[in-house]
């Protein structure tokens, strides 16, 4: 696992940004696994200022996302759907055909979980997947739990991270209870990852992370697992580790 700590949001961005590039420079056709929620926003936003710029271009790229609400429709404006049309690829050359989101109206859920898996698969596999936590450890929609789920599945919600999310929603009872989301080993499948973290928030769960100790109970955790993980993080996000931890994964 690699440390970055970086200074402010736009340096979180560029060296989010730079490590999407250098994957898509290798492969024009690279299949990039995203994440929704407000930390991976100012990369998205980076990524549309190289796009205009004329220094990437996305017209080969496939996308893979996390997680969807379910049930919530694909327009609904809380959708993570609606989340990734309006935040990225509405703004670059991806062809929508080539991005795959859960869901999130599936009349089968187990079905659509199983045939998500297929769609990673058949891609050949993530090469980059982008992750964001919550404050509980939670990445994608796997939340804190004596045991986790290894493949894309239905889960509920956990009351934490319902109230979390409130916050996008008119109020508390309009956040859906349940998600479709990548497991675990979906996420470790990727070749390459990429964790954003900013805020006191997250501090907790980071040196959880950054401990290098596995717990379902911070499903973070499991990153560990995995030899090509990148957490990139601001300095609110590492407060509560011990600076040996952060000089020893700088
Ligand atoms: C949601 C998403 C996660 C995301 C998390 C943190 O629950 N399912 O993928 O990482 O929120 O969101 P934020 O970046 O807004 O703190």
């Amino acid at each position: 696992m690699r440390l970055i700590v970086c200074d402010n949001q736009q340096e979180i961005a560029n060296v989010g940004a730079d490590m999407i590039a250098e994957v898509v420079a290798a492969n024009p056709a690279a299949v990039l696994g995203l994440a929704t929620g407000s930390t991976p926003v100012p990369m998205y936003q980076e990524l549309i200022r190289r796009y205009e710029a004329g220094k990437l271009d996305f017209s080969s790229v496939r996308s893979v996302n996390l997680d969807e609400y379910y049930p919530l429709a694909p327009d609904n404006d809380q959708s993570y759907r609606y989340f990734m049309n309006h935040q990225l690829f509405d703004h670059i050359n991806i062809d929508k055909n080539n991005t795959n989101v859960p869901d999130g109206l599936a009349a089968d859920p187990a079905a659509a979980c199983k045939a998500y898996e297929c769609i990673i698969r058949d891609l050949g596999g993530i090469d980059i997947q982008v992750l964001g936590i919550g404050g509980n450890g939670h990445i994608g929609f796997n939340e804190p739990a004596e045991a986790l789920d290894p493949l894309t599945h239905l889960t509920d919600l956990t009351e934490d991270t319902i109230k979390a999310n409130s916050r996008f929603f008119e109020s508390e009872a309009d956040v859906p209870r349940c998600a479709l989301t990548m497991g675990i080993g979906t996420i470790l499948s990727a070749r390459r990852i990429m964790l954003i973290a900013t805020g006191e928030a997250k501090a907790k769960a980071i040196a959880t992370v950054l401990s290098g100790k596995l717990t379902t109970f911070c499903p973070a955790s499991m990153l560990s697992l995995h030899n090509d993980v990148t957490v990139i993080c601001d300095r609110a996000a590492v407060s509560l580790c011990d600076e040996a931890t952060i000089a020893a994964l700088s």
